[in-house]
């Protein structure tokens, strides 16, 4: 069975000491639910020891809750000035790696190529990659969304082995056009996109691994519109930008997911 999971992307937000107090206001209150869900939080780099601490002085479970990364070098290793190896991230108890987000994509040109170095890196290190697809508004005009993120897949991914794969990879749909515009896909079209990549994945790899991939909703999810999304069957949680970087906006979201 696939988990349910909300992801929190503080993106380039908050200052260390602030992304400790959200952590520790978030968990206290999370703990408390004894919901079975997962939460991931994926704060700046420069945050990921201090949340860790956090983490470990309130004896989460790593099962439910897990450190994340923004991203992660290509390399294991060696003369890369800036960049920094999943391999120490894993040393400081970071377990997954935002991989092929639009900011990203559009504003580090990481390109396909690179996005598949980025996923076989991570998977080396026996680490979870969060994958993000999704398209811009005027793919979407065009009715070609579905090709359009059926590419994305096809290009980063599909060099995969089907085995073992649903403990390595959450794929979160993202449209361009709903991130951090407070425009949210509706229900329907989240629904019909995540059906599409669920049979994507199908048809790649077989049903029996495709029904156990989480396959996340990101896109100015917050507390009013996540139980709807949630309640679609493909939709399998969400990846919050703007919502996760207050305590409270990230709760109504969380408890959104309960099952
Ligand atoms: P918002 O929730 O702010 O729209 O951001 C979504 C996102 O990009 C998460 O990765």
């Amino acid at each position: 069975m696939r988990n349910k999971i909300v992801a929190g992307n503080w993106k380039m937000n908050l200052m260390p000491s602030e992304g400790e107090v959200l952590v520790r206001d978030v968990l206290k209150e999370s703990l408390a639910l004894k919901y079975n869900q997962s939460v991931i939080f994926c704060p700046p780099a420069t945050h990921l020891m201090a949340v860790k601490k956090v983490m470990t002085e309130l004896e989460v479970s790593e099962t439910n809750y897990m450190l994340g990364a923004q991203n992660a070098s290509h390399k294991l290793s060696g003369a890369h000035t800036g960049e920094i190896s999943p391999e120490m991230l894993k040393n400081i108890g970071v377990r997954c790696v935002i991989v092929g987000h639009s900011e990203r994509r559009s504003m580090y040109h990481e390109s396909p190529e690179d996005l598949k170095k980025k996923v076989d890196t991570l998977l080396s290190e026996n680490m979870i990659c969060i994958f993000c697809c999704g398209e811009p508004l005027a793919v979407r005009e065009a009715e070609a969304h579905m090709e359009y993120v059926e590419k994305q897949i096809e290009e980063s991914l599909f060099h995969l082995k089907g085995e073992g794969l649903s403990n390595k990879i959450i794929l979160a749909y993202e449209p361009i056009w709903a991130i951090g515009t407070g425009k949210t896909a509706s229900a329907e079209q989240a629904e019909e996109m995540h059906a599409f990549i669920r049979s994507v994945l199908a048809k790649k790899w077989g049903s029996d691994v495709a029904d156990d991939i989480s396959i996340l909703y990101g896109g100015s999810v917050k507390g009013e519109n996540a139980a709807e999304l949630f309640s679609c069957e493909n939709v399998d949680g969400g990846l919050v930008g703007g919502a996760s970087l207050n305590p409270n906006a990230f709760l109504d979201v969380i408890k959104a997911l309960k099952d």
